[in-house]
């Protein structure tokens, strides 16, 4: 009989180089049998992380992940970036024999196409706005025209978070249709025009083995770069979790109305999705409505959500990648509030300044985190900005007013030139 396979893995690869990554990374390595993290590619924070290593290895050359994973004895793969996902980088990795967590080409399509999304939350009977989808402009404008109401503009394919207009008026709507055919989406650009729908924004993580899923607490993110959530939209400037906007009643109507539908609708395409769905949610005056659907875990929501996380963590992204969520370890939630701001360099979303030294004096604790997202280290070792967001601080405590203080007095203990964030992060659950 072959001997049984451990529940814990020891050794981990966590691909990707975000703030997301150095905190899959940070808490995996707190998590019960595992003995070391490596982070392909890493950031000038990684090797700052107890028990984490950065491996200088792009995400998308899978030959040279699977032969790192061979030399380092890797018993868990998780894919954090949706590109090389898309791609099909957890396939070549599992035809390598590897435990991944993270979706095939054929599940990352949730994300990669809005079109395929689409036809899959209706086929499922899944809330979602109306759409339509048209493969050329005249096409798209007909459509808009017959409407006679500005639509929501999205590209059809991983646009990293650039390719939504919510438009105001129909000039505008024309005008974003215009700007995805001119040339920058490809030969072959087509979108979806979507009802537009109103209310607040949630997002809900749920880990999948492909059969089975559990939830994490439902998180916020504040897409714009201004205070009072105003001017452009960027990747986030900062978030909190677990959101109040969506208590357990709603979060078990997101898992019977969204989740799990979704899931048996992969299931019915001959889909076996190992790793998360993140459904970015509008909770509209009639239930949950689906923006979108991600196939990784959302950033700055990561940073701000795995500090929650128990040390059984590891076992059960592993159950998830072996397709045995059931006979994994239950995960425990720290039942604490998370807040998580973002500082970003000058200039972002647009050009930023790159290249500044990164000073810190801060000492992080059980409750105070700091993952480096944009930043990388010169040949003396100087930790120096790359990116538009910079660095992610995160703090917990039994209330969102200490936990947001804590991260904002984690936040004066670093500097960088240039460094910019939004003082208002949490400002719907924080006390004025
Ligand atoms: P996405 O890139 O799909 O997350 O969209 C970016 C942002 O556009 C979302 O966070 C929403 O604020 C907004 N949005 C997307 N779809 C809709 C919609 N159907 N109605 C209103 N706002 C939307
Ligand atoms: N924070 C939004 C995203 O990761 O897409």
């Amino acid at each position: 009989m072959a001997p049984e396979a451990s529940p814990h893995p020891a050794r981990i690869l966590v691909v990707g180089g975000g703030g997301r990554e150095n905190a899959l990374a940070w808490a995996l390595t707190r998590s019960h049998g595992v003995e070391g993290v490596w982070v392909a590619p890493g950031n000038g924070g990684t090797e700052a992380l107890p028990g984490c290593q950065p491996l200088a290895i792009a995400e998308t050359d899978a030959d040279a992940l699977v032969d790192a994973c061979h030399h380092h004895q890797i018993e868990l793969v998780v894919v954090g970036p949706e590109a090389p996902l898309a791609t099909g980088l957890a396939d070549q990795l599992r035809a390598a024999g590897l435990s991944v967590f993270g979706p095939g080409a054929d599940g990352a399509r949730l994300e990669a196409s809005k079109r395929w999304a689409k036809a899959l939350m209706q086929e499922a009977g899944v809330p979602t706005a109306g759409y339509w989808w048209a493969g050329s402009e005249e096409q798209a404008l007909a459509v808009l025209e017959s409407e006679g109401r500005p639509l929501v503009v999205k590209a059809d394919g991983l646009a990293a978070g650039k390719g939504v207009t919510v438009a105001e008026t129909m000039d505008e709507a024309r005008a974003a249709i215009g700007e995805i055919f001119a040339g920058r989406f490809g030969a072959e650009a087509s979108l979806v025009l979507e009802e537009r729908t109103e209310g607040p924004e949630v997002s809900v993580f749920a880990l999948s083995d492909g059969r089975d899923l559990v939830l994490l607490p439902p998180a916020q993110d504040h897409k714009r770069i201004g205070e009072g959530d105003t001017g452009p939209n960027t990747g986030g400037m900062g978030a909190y979790a677990p959101a109040p906007l969506l208590d357990a009643e709603g979060l078990e109507q997101v898992r019977c109305q969204v989740l799990e539908p979704t899931l048996a609708a992969l299931r019915r395409r001959g889909i076996d999705y190992r790793g998360v769905i993140y459904a970015g949610l509008m909770l509209t005056a009639e239930g949950p409505s689906v923006i979108e659907f991600n196939c990784r875990f959302g950033d700055p929501e990561c940073e701000t959500l795995m500090p929650l996380l128990g040390p059984e963590l590891a076992s059960v992204l592993l159950a998830c990648a072996r397709g045995q969520l059931a006979a994994g370890p239950r995960l425990s939630i720290a039942p604490l509030c998370s807040a998580c701001v973002i500082a970003a360099a000058e200039g972002y979303p647009a050009a930023v300044r790159q290249g500044d030294a990164i000073h810190s004096t801060l000492q992080p604790n059980e409750h105070l985190q700091l993952f480096h997202a944009g930043s990388s280290r010169d040949s003396e070792g100087v930790c120096r900005t790359s990116g538009g967001r910079v660095l992610a601080l995160v703090a917990q405590a039994d209330d969102f007013d200490t936990a947001f203080a804590r991260a904002y007095a984690g936040l004066e203990q670093v500097h960088f030139a240039g460094m910019t964030y939004r003082r208002d992060i949490g400002h719907q659950v924080r006390s004025r």
